[in-house]
């Protein structure tokens, strides 16, 4: 090992300046156009996962918080928003996108301060993904006739929308721009951990003028987001989170007027064959499962590479890792920054003890981490079988197991023999290769020779236990539609 760890150097540090960004001490509700104090009169911590550190209080929204936002989003739905003609909606939808381009590097900063997420990734990925979601669906505000041609097109109402910390503003895009072109009212509710870029974004939502009680978000815990699932005057629940909350959510509104979404877990494969440009494929490894931590629903975390070349892609795959900069994610070097809370680093820590127990062989990146915050090493697991249990359950981090293959056959069959089905990716020199596995990989997202890319006109979600609805593009529309 000795002599693979030199092959990079240090980089100086190269933090993010943080002289532009205003955090509050204290975020209140955002319910009817106004910022408004819980009814408990309780308020909760957010804090940075990379020191530990108390960053602002958040409002602790319950039952009564919740009914006064659904009433808000009721109000304005009957009154304003459903009346209103789709080029206007539009026109809020586009300023709510130039107003959040306008203030990019103040949200990237703040997201990756509350999050943990590399500032590389806030400021290419998901600050401007977030906008160009807006500007996206801006565009079919007044077109919604074409989208479902000879349908007429009726919005819900009321979306009740519940987001985790991942991709918090990202989220909170995918789920509010879709909503508001369709014509539904909404009220939100970011993940505990992560709510600071979701009240910077009711800020620009205020700014932008959109008329009150569109769009009303209610920070909070689990309790707060059961009250949005359970209210009985909302039409539809949009869900992106864990399995098991996906499966309480889909109990609680088994037999009520409520359409779903559910976005949830995952444990994709990323199959690579013998013939792929092997040095690309390594950087796709890397880029789907160390990308933003491995906290992605999406995330390559099983590699599928055919026996012929399995030394060799983990030889140069071991190599890459070493190169990885794990640290401060306000520091532009960072590839890996910190893991979103306690509990989720309590999470990847129990599975790597359960792969070590059940036989299988680790390896980590000899680099140093952090002494402070929460941190964990890029790990990669060999001698793993399809019954152990890091290869069938989601770590949600940066830990990747590896199998081999010698057929394609095998490579589908393994795939395929998953609870969940969200994503793959397939690596190959040959189209008709891609095409023959795309078409029997069951999975809502395929990538070929790439991994972890998105667009706001391409659909998102998964089969199985990863959920059911689409997500961006045409298919996001749907979701929010009555057609007749
Ligand atoms: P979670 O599913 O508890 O949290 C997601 C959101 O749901 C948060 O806003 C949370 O406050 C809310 N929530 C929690 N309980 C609820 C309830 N009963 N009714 C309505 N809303 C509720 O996820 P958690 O505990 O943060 O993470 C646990 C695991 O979930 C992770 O280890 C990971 O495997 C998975 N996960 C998957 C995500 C994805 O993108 N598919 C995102 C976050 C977590
Ligand atoms: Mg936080």
């Amino acid at each position: 090992m000795a002599k693979e760890k030199n092959i990079s150097w240090d980089y100086s540090p190269a933090p993010e300046n943080t002289s532009h960004v205003k955090v509050k001490e204290r975020y209140e509700l955002y319910i009817d156009g106004k910022f408004v104090k819980p009814e408990s009169a309780k308020y909760f911590d957010t804090v940075s996962p990379s020191t530990g550190k108390k960053l602002a209080s958040i409002a602790y929204g319950n039952e009564k918080d919740v009914d006064k936002a659904v009433k808000a989003a009721r109000n304005a739905y009957v009154n304003i928003w459903s009346k209103m003609s789709g080029a206007e909606r539009g026109k809020y939808i586009y300023r709510i996108a130039r107003l959040m381009q306008e203030r990019a590097r103040e949200l990237s900063v703040i997201e990756s301060m509350d999050s943990g997420k590399a500032i590389r990734e806030s400021r290419d990925v998901d600050v401007p993904l977030a906008c160009n979601h807006f500007f996206y669906y801006a565009g079919w505000a007044d077109k919604l006739e074409y989208a479902f041609p000879n349908r007429k097109v009726e919005s819900l109402g009321v979306a009740g929308q519940i987001i985790p910390w991942n991709f918090p503003i990202l989220m909170a895009a995918w789920k509010i721009a879709p909503a508001l072109a369709t014509g539904n009212t909404i009220v939100i509710k970011p993940a505990e951990t992560t709510p600071l870029t979701a009240m910077k974004l009711a800020e620009i939502i205020h700014d932008s003028g959109l008329p009150a009680g569109v769009v009303n978000v209610v920070t909070g815990y689990g309790d707060t987001g059961a009250a949005i699932v359970n209210h009985n005057d909302v039409d539809k629940i949009a869900f992106t989170g864990s399995t098991g909350v996906g499966k309480i959510i889909q109990k609680a509104i088994a037999g009520t007027k409520k359409k779903a979404t559910l976005e949830l877990g995952g444990k994709s494969a990323n199959i690579i064959l013998e013939d792929a440009p092997l040095d690309q494929a390594v950087e796709g490894i890397i880029n789907g499962i160390f990308f933003n931590q491995g906290h992605v629903c999406c995330a390559g975390s099983r590699l599928l590479v055919q026996e012929s070349v399995a030394d060799k892609v983990i030889r140069k795959l071991k190599r890459r890792m070493e190169t990885l900069v794990v640290g401060d994610p306000l520091d532009k070097n960072t590839d890996v920054g910190a893991i979103n809370s306690k509990e989720q680093l309590d999470i990847i820590k129990k599975y790597v003890s359960i792969g070590l127990e059940e036989g299988a062989t680790m390896h980590q990146i000899s680099c140093n981490i952090p002494k402070n915050g929460y941190f964990f090493a890029p790990t990669i697991f060999t001698d793993v079988a399809q019954s152990s249990t890091i290869v069938k359950e989601e770590i949600f981090g940066p830990v990747l197991t590896v199998q081999t293959f010698r057929t394609v056959d095998e490579a589908i069959q393994k795939a395929n023999n998953s609870e969940y089905g969200l994503a793959a990716g397939v690596w190959t020199d040959k189209g008709s290769r891609i095409f023959n596995l795309t078409t029997k990989l069951n999975a809502g997202v395929i990538w070929a020779n790439t991994y972890n890319k998105f667009d706001p006109a391409s659909p998102f979600g998964g089969y199985k236990e990863s959920g059911f609805g689409r997500e961006g593009g045409l298919h996001g529309l749907n979701a929010y539609v009555k057609l007749r």
